[in-house]
């Protein structure tokens, strides 16, 4: 008989057949002679009632019938004469593929902490939690890929492994197969020529330089893959191995770039809040109280832009007093981040016109000799979830940076020969895969929405 998955046997309109259902026992109560159980197989975030009738099964199998076991269970789909008509299975037929006893098995019907659960993150899919967690990382990705190839995108793949740093920031892990305990040495240094490339190599922390590569002969691309930062960061924003979404498009200024955040943004959440109802109530009811109503508030507004130095006026007249003083030219940090799109604006806000000597090289220099032509879009609870700019296509300007940071610029020279060649203008940006699920699923850690989190001193499986 062909497996019904319970998303599907709850949606049944019609009733009185035999359907076949494979899950794991979420919770079982009952009496000497019936018993109740809530099964779920992941499909969705609802459950589906079995009543068991203990005179079908053996005592011996009965048994087993604790939370956590994974069955088979065959019968007939009725809908149930409790106060609320919902959709049970009077079970026939009961089979135990494995059962997980309950003196040892960690995760019994009490509500487990988050802090627990990534204890046991092997065991986190089992749990309702991380149920719609999925489903709803799921949701996002699939609506990202949908709205670039409405929009004409091409999904572009860029290396893991790279030989240049796209931030120019240092923060990178390396790729080495040289022996760490008898490092070849040539005049004291390193020899990278025995390393498997012939030189140093890294995991990327941006596939943006490729990217723009690829723009600039074709378009519109995004690239969505992992990427990498070796920062020893350990807060509720950061990890070590993070997805990001990464649009560059020729021909794009600043403000097409904000928009195009802006719909994605948008085209996301709508997704979300369509096909994960119960997912985002599940979330809401135990995480984050009114975040179906926060999401469809973002997706009805659009993101506010405000200039760099007029947020820095915005902060310093606010009357609050901040760990890290406002000074024109400071990194905004989380705490003014968070207070201009919460407190200030209360919702998604884009600060444009950075100062340059705080971003990275590739930036568009501006006019005034000091600023930038970047964006980083601020989230309530959360601050920057999209950084982005627009790209330095002048040679004699982008090479100049380039110096003044003392990059090592034969390590860029395939990036300069599309400003030697055919340079035109254009922009991207990048946005944190995870920190577009904190705010969508009301999870206050970043280690909570990614199923098998890397931070500083972690990596377990
Ligand atoms: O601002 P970032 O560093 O920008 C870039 O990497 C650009 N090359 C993007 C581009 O223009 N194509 O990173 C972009 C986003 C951030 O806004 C943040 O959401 C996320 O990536 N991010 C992180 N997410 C989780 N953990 C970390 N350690 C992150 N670092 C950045
Ligand atoms: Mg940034």
């Amino acid at each position: 008989m062909v497996r019904t998955k319970v998303k599907d046997a709850l949606a049944a309109t019609e009733f009185g057949h035999t359907v076949l259902v494979k899950g794991w026992i979420r919770t079982r109560r009952g009496s000497k002679k019936l018993s109740f159980i809530e099964l779920s197989d992941g499909s969705t975030a609802r459950n589906l009632q079995l009543v068991l009738e203990h005179s079908r099964v053996t005592d011996e199998l009965l048994a087993q019938l604790s939370t956590g076991a994974a069955i088979g269970a065959e019968g007939t789909l009725v809908q149930s004469q409790g106060k609320e008509q919902s959709i049970e299975l009077q079970v026939e037929r009961l089979e135990v593929y494995g059962p997980a006893d309950p003196e040892t098995y960690p995760l019994q019907k009490k509500a487990h902490s988050l802090e627990f659960l990534r204890e046991i993150g092997h065991l986190r899919p089992r749990t309702a939690t991380f149920g719609a967690v999925l489903r709803l990382r799921h949701s996002l990705a699939f609506a990202i890929h949908e709205f670039f190839h409405q929009r004409g995108f091409f999904y572009l793949h860029t290396p893991i492994i790279t030989a240049s740093d796209a931030e120019g920031a240092g923060e990178m892990f390396q790729v080495t197969t040289l022996p760490l305990d008898r490092l070849p040495l040539a005049a004291g240094a390193v020899d990278y020529s025995h390393d498997f490339f012939g030189k140093p190599a890294h995991l990327t922390v941006s596939g943006q330089l490729e990217g723009e590569l690829a723009a600039l002969g074709i378009g519109e691309i995004y690239t969505f893959g992992p990427t990498f930062r070796a920062e020893n960061s350990n807060t509720t924003r950061h990890l070590a191995e993070f997805w990001m979404i990464e649009p560059e498009m020729a021909f794009y200024d600043l403000r097409d770039t904000i928009a195009l955040a802006q719909d994605l943004l948008h085209h996301a959440l709508r997704f979300a809040l369509q096909h994960n109802p119960d997912d985002l109530a599940l979330l809401e009811d135990k995480y984050e109280p009114g975040l179906r109503a926060k999401l469809e508030n973002v997706v009805a507004s659009e993101v506010v832009v405000v200039d760099y130095t007029d947020a820095i006026d915005i902060l310093q007249t606010s009357g609050r007093s901040f760990d890290f003083p406002v000074t024109w030219g400071m990194d905004l940090q989380t705490e003014h981040e968070r207070y201009l799109a919460e407190t200030h604006f209360q919702r998604p806000v884009a600060v444009i016109n950075y100062p340059k000597a705080i971003k990275a090289f590739y930036m568009r220099q501006n006019e005034d000799g000091k600023t930038v032509a970047a964006m980083d879009i601020l989230f309530p609870g959360i601050g920057e979830v999209v950084g982005g700019s627009q790209r330095e296509e002048r040679l004699d300007r982008l090479e100049g940076r380039i110096h003044e940071l003392g990059l090592p610029m034969e390590n860029y020279s395939w990036y300069l020969d599309t400003r030697r060649f055919g340079t035109a203008p254009h922009s991207g940006f990048g946005m944190g895969f995870e920190r577009l699920l904190l705010f969508c699923t009301g999870m206050g850690n970043i280690r909570d929405v990614i199923p098998f989190p890397r931070t500083p001193g972690s990596c377990e499986f």
